[in-house]
C-alpha cells in the first residue's frame, strides 16, 4: 500500500512512475539494472515516501535503493496491475463482455458476487524447477526478450493471480519413471485442493486472454455451481481428439477444479487410472499421447457424468487466429506454443501504453504547446 499520509497528487505520481518502470522491466525494452527490477517490491517502504517529499529526489531514489527483501509487497503490485490492466474496473457481475463484435452475457442470478480472493489458487505444475538462466525462477537479471516461452506463460499466470488477489502456486513435482511427466497433474491439484475453494490449473502454454476479467465472472458465466467438480474445455473437432466411444476429448491444459468430495475422489481415480485396479486398459496411456488427458477422456469421465462441466472450445481453448477455437477467455497455444509469450507481451504493452496514451490525451492542453511562428527569440 502507498502510505496514506501522502498528498493525493504525489501518490498518483508515484503510481505513474512505478507503471513506467514496470514496462521497462516487463516489456520488450532491455533496460536491465537489477535495481529497476525491484522497484515494485520496494517503493512503498522507501524512507523517501515517509519523509517530507521532494518529488524529484524520491523518484530518483526508486531506482537507487537496494531492494527490501524482508517481505514482498504484493498489495502494491496488485494496485499497479489493476491500474494497468483493468482501468474500467470490470466487475464480478458485469452484465456482458464484448469481444470482436460478439457479446458474451451473464445469464440468471450470478453465483459469485463477492471476490473469492485467496479461496482461488492459480497453479503451474512442472517437474522442472525453472531456475536456469532465462527461466522464471532464476534469481539473476531478468530480461524479457530472453526468457523462455513457458516462463512467460507462468509469469502471465502469476500476473493474473496477483491482479485479482488470488493465491498462486508453482508445484515443482517429482519425476515419474514409468509414465509421461504430464501425469503429475491430478496428484498436484489434489495436493492443493483441500486448502482452497477453486484450484485453477493452466498448462504453461495456456493463458488468460482477457486479463481484466476476474475468474469469479467466468464462474458466473460458465455457471460453475456447487455440483461441478471439474470444468475443462472441449478439444477442436479433429479425428485425433475422440475417445474410444467417439466422444470428443476435453483438454487438460485448462482446468477449474472445485473443492468437494467428488473432486477429490475423481482426482484419485484419475491418478490411479494406469494402475488398472478400477479401469482395465488404462495403462495404455502411461506414455503415448495424450497421456492423462486420454485416460480422463476414455475412462474417468464416464464415472462422474454431470460433475464434469465441458466448456466451449472457442471460449477456453485455442488462440485468436485458430478459427473454430479462438480462446476468447482462455487461450491454449498448443498450435504455436511461442505465441503464449508473444500474446502476453503484446497484451501487457497494449494495456500499459493504453494508460500512458490516455493520460497524454487527458493532459493535452497542458502538454501541447502550439508554436505559431518558428523563430528563435532574441535574449
Ligand atoms: C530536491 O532534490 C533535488 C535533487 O536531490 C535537489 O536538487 C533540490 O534542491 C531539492 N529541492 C528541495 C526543495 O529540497
Ligand atoms: C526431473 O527431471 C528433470 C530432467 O529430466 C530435472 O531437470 C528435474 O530437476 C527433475 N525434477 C525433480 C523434482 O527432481
Ligand atoms: C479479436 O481479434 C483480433 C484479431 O484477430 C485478435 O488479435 C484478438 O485477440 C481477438 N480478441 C479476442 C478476445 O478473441
Amino acid at each position: 500500500m502507498l502510505p496514506s499520509n501522502l498528498p493525493a497528487p504525489v501518490r498518483v505520481l508515484v503510481l505513474i512512475f512505478s507503471v513506467v518502470f514496470l514496462v521497462f522491466t516487463a516489456a520488450y525494452l532491455a533496460y536491465q539494472t537489477p535495481a529497476a527490477a525491484c522497484v515494485l517490491e520496494h517503493y512503498s517502504d522507501s524512507p523517501a515516501y515517509n519523509s517530507p517529499i521532494n518529488k524529484s529526489e524520491s523518484i530518483i531514489d526508486i531506482t537507487l535503493h537496494k531492494p527490501d527483501t524482508s517481505h514482498s509487497d504484493t498489495t502494491s503490485l496488485q494496485q499497479v496491475l489493476q491500474f494497468i490492466f483493468n482501468p474500467k474496473k470490470f466487475s464480478l457481475t458485469e452484465p456482458s463482455y464484448i469481444a470482436n463484435g460478439t457479446e458474451y452475457k451473464l445469464h440468471g442470478t450470478p453465483l459469485y458476487t463477492k471476490p473469492l480472493g485467496k479461496d482461488i489458487c492459480i497453479v503451474d505444475i512442472d517437474t522442472r524447477p525453472y531456475t536456469n538462466a532465462h527461466q522464471v525462477m532464476h534469481a539473476g537479471d531478468f530480461v524479457w526478450n530472453d526468457i523462455d516461452r513457458y516462463s512467460a506463460g507462468m509469469l502471465s499466470h502469476y500476473t493474473y493471480a496477483t491482479l485479482h488477489g488470488y493465491d498462486y502456486k508453482f508445484i515443482n513435482a517429482a519425476n515419474y519413471t514409468d509414465r509421461s511427466p504430464t501425469w503429475i497433474k491430478p496428484s498436484a491439484i489434489a495436493h492443493l485442493l483441500p486448502s482452497y475453494k477453486f484450484v485453477v490449473f493452466l498448462d504453461a502454454d495456456a493463458a488468460f486472454n482477457a486479463m481484466h476479467i476476474p475468474l469469479e465472472w467466468l464462474l458466473n458465466y460458465w455457471h460453475i455451481s456447487a455440483d461441478v467438480a471439474i470444468a475443462m474445455a472441449l478439444d477442436p473437432n479433429a479425428p485425433t481428439n475422440y475417445d474410444r466411444l467417439h466422444r470428443l476429448l476435453t483438454n487438460t491444459g485448462f482446468m477449474i477444479v472445485q473443492h468437494n468430495a467428488v473432486a477429490m475422489d475423481m482426482l484419485r481415480a484419475w491418478d490411479e487410472c494406469p494402475g488398472e485396479t478400477r479401469y482395465p486398459g488404462c495403462a495404455e496411456w502411461k506414455q503415448p499421447r495424450f497421456h492423462e488427458q486420454s485416460a480422463f477422456g476414455n475412462y474417468v469421465r464416464y464415472d462422474y457424468g454431470e460433475w464434469i462441466r465441458e466448456l466451449p472450445c472457442d471460449e477456453a481453448n485455442g488462440e485468436p487466429e485458430f478459427g473454430e477455437c479462438r480462446g476468447v477467455f482462455v487461450s491454449h497455444f498448443w498450435w504455436r506454443t511461442d505465441n503464449v509469450k508473444r500474446y502476453f507481451g503484446m497484451n501487457a504493452l497494449q494495456a500499459l501504453m493504453g494508460r500512458v496514451q490516455g493520460e497524454m490525451v487527458e493532459r493535452r492542453e497542458e502538454v501541447v504547446e502550439v508554436q505559431a511562428e518558428n523563430v528563435v527569440a532574441n535574449g
